[in-house]
């Protein structure tokens, strides 16, 4: 086998199921295992037991929960001779923004199709970050219309691209979670952590929910998933979180009779929707917050949309249900600063249609 690029390893699931690694194309970009650690200061602060998987860090090019799901699509892109690969998202997308860089780090040509979210620092960074990684940008105006252009329009217009869903979540991305599952599995079994009662996860297109879920049982695990909702309801459900997970163990099986059949249901992946607030990249006050106490007690930095409303409502269950722990942070937010390769880009290098959101306040 050839050489792997330094600090990445082959993936638990080839391991475990042997045949896979014939079947399902793969390409090495995250540094595993991710650390797992004790949140000492801010179980202090909670009274309870709390620790942290930090999938901030797969990648030291660029981390958080997207690089696990590219292993497998953009392996699956290489694998089938594309060379363009078309994606898209909220402005601030980070699943976007991981394509594009390790989209152009494998020699693809990137296009991101773009829906307007609140404008914060961090929406503002990723737009010049799209363009600073070399990604073609065009702008959807709303939802509807950005439906109607990825699904409909574009696959006419660029017949020849890989298309990749909304947040990676599709089953072969989703496989990068079931992998992750392994993975957290075997930290359990080396007792680097104790074996969370619970583990919460931000939930935008559920695929991280879904392919999390499928590991841990797979390895034999049956502790509870919550994912707190943090997208629109149509993109992060149980219901999706279950089709994902139940596709991606169909996908599984298909290469390896090895893979068990796992009768998975809905109550396999609850979520919770308070702590979503007005809407997608709206940050709440609960999640400020939460941001704010984990850069207190911990020195570990949150971002509004995602992982700071997802540790607003772990501190909010752990308060209210009285949970004595040991409960696990899932942190799927990038903590690489990018901001030396954003700083080297002026707003208007960008397209025309992205120049408005550099104009007025920002939301934060
Ligand atoms: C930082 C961060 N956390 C969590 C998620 C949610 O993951 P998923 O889309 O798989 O539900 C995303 C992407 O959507 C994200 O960018």
């Amino acid at each position: 086998m050839a050489s792997l690029p330094s600090g990445t390893k082959r993936p638990w699931l080839f391991e475990a199921f042997p045949a896979l690694e014939q079947g399902v194309p793969w390409t090495p970009l995250v540094e595993a295992p991710t650390p797992v650690q004790a949140l000492e200061g801010l179980s202090t602060h909670l009274g309870s037991e709390v620790w942290i998987k930090r999938d901030d860090k797969t990648s030291s090019t660029y981390g958080g929960n997207k690089p696990r799901k590219l292993e497998f699509l953009l392996g699956d892109a290489l694998s089938r001779g594309y060379k363009t690969l078309v994606t898209g998202g909220g402005i601030g997308t980070n699943h976007g923004l991981a394509t594009a860089v390790f989209g152009r780090k494998l020699g693809f040509h990137v296009v991101l199709g773009l829906f307007g979210q609140p404008v914060t620092a961090h929406v503002r960074k990723s737009l010049l970050l799209y363009h600073a990684y070399g990604a073609e940008m065009f702008y959807m105006s709303n939802l509807l219309s950005a439906l109607w252009r990825f699904y409909v329009a574009e696959r006419i217009r660029r017949r020849d691209a890989y298309f990749i869903a909304g947040g990676g979540s599709s089953p072969v991305g989703v496989l990068g979670y079931v992998d992750a599952g392994l993975e957290l599995a075997m930290q359990v079994e080396r007792k680097e952590l104790p074996l969370p009662k619970v583990i919460y996860l931000a939930v935008g297109s559920s695929g991280t929910l879904g392919g999390l879920v499928l590991g841990l049982r797979l390895a034999g695990l049956n502790t509870r998933v919550v994912g707190i909702q943090v997208a629109p309801r149509i993109f992060a459900n149980p219901r999706i979180a279950l089709r994902l997970a139940r596709k991606a163990l169909k996908l599984m099986r298909r290469h390896d009779h090895s893979v068990p059949e796992l009768a998975l249901t809905q109550a396999d992946m609850p979520m919770e929707a308070a702590y979503y607030g007005e809407g997608y990249g709206h940050p709440t006050e609960g999640g400020r917050r939460a941001l704010a106490l984990m850069a207190r007690t911990e020195g570990i930095d949150l971002d509004l949309t995602y992982t700071a409303k997802t540790l607003s409502g772990l501190l909010h269950k752990v308060r209210s249900e009285g949970v004595k722990g040991p409960t696990l942070f899932l942190n799927t937010f990038n903590s690489v600063d990018l901001s030396p390769m954003a700083n080297r880009v002026e707003p208007g290098l960008l397209p025309e249609e992205f120049h408005r959101f550099f104009k007025g306040k920002m939301v934060e």
